[in-house]
């Protein structure tokens, strides 16, 4: 539950004193395609609310624990898409006990990718062997995550297009097997279709300058959880 400080009228978002108070905690994450820029706006996110005096952890997945670096080691090896999937939900699987215990203390917990991030990059790399089977990719992942997650508060997505993020990529020296250009465009479709049908998406236009795309996520922020008490 969230009381904001009804009383500071003309709010600013920069003001400590004019943001949301948890009362529990509140699970954000961030989504998107590699070079959205997420990375940068999910820690500009946890410093922002940990300068207004919030209780903050931030995290990410593949998460930092063994099971995160199994995921990390899978990358460069051929396997099967069938693996991956399992090995990234075996890492939220954990990941996800350690954020119900920082919610259940009142924290204010913010995750750089989670649930949506196997929907839509897993749900495009198993499109094909799964339709074989006549199965929905994108659906059989919502189940598959639905048994080992905390649902999310609030997502954002940040929306860019592949073009666009894999130009940002470029400064980086290699890129990794989930960076090219028609798989990154299937996993945005991805995200854009799980965004139609759960509300606690929220689309963000990451083409903008990361001090935007943060005032973005502020103002919705601020909108969403000012009428909890
Ligand atoms: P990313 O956030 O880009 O980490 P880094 O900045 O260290 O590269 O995530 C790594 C990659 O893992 C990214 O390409 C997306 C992919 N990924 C999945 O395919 N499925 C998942 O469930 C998660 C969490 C990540």
């Amino acid at each position: 539950m969230i009381s904001s400080l009804g009383k500071y009228e003309n709010k600013n978002y920069f003001d400590h004193k004019a943001f949301l108070v948890p009362m529990t905690g509140i699970f954000i994450t961030l989504e998107g395609i590699d070079g959205c820029g997420k990375s940068t706006a999910s820690k500009e996110l946890a410093r922002v609310l940990g300068d207004k005096g919030h209780k903050v952890h931030h995290t990410l997945e593949p998460s930092e624990s063994w099971l995160g670096q199994a995921v990390r080691r899978s990358y460069t090896e051929e396997i099967s898409p069938f693996t991956e999937v399992f090995l990234f939900l075996a890492d939220r699987a954990t990941h996800t006990e350690e954020i119900k215990k920082k919610l259940a203390d009142g924290q204010i917990v913010i995750s750089d990718r989670y649930c949506d991030s196997s929907t839509a990059y897993q749900g495009a790399s198993l499109e094909e062997p799964l339709a074989k089977q006549g199965i929905d990719s994108v659906d059989w992942i919502t189940r598959m995550n639905a048994t080992v997650i905390r649902e999310p508060d609030i997502t954002f997505l940040l929306d860019i297009d592949s073009e666009t993020s894999l130009e940002r990529l470029k400064v980086r020296e290699e890129l990794s097997k989930f960076e090219k250009h028609n798989y990154l465009e299937k996993v945005r479709a991805n995200y854009l279709r799980i965004a139609e049908t759960e509300s606690r998406i929220k689309i963000i236009d990451a083409k903008q300058p990361a001090e935007e795309v943060l005032a973005d996520i502020l103002a919705i922020l601020e909108e969403s959880f000012k009428h909890q008490h």
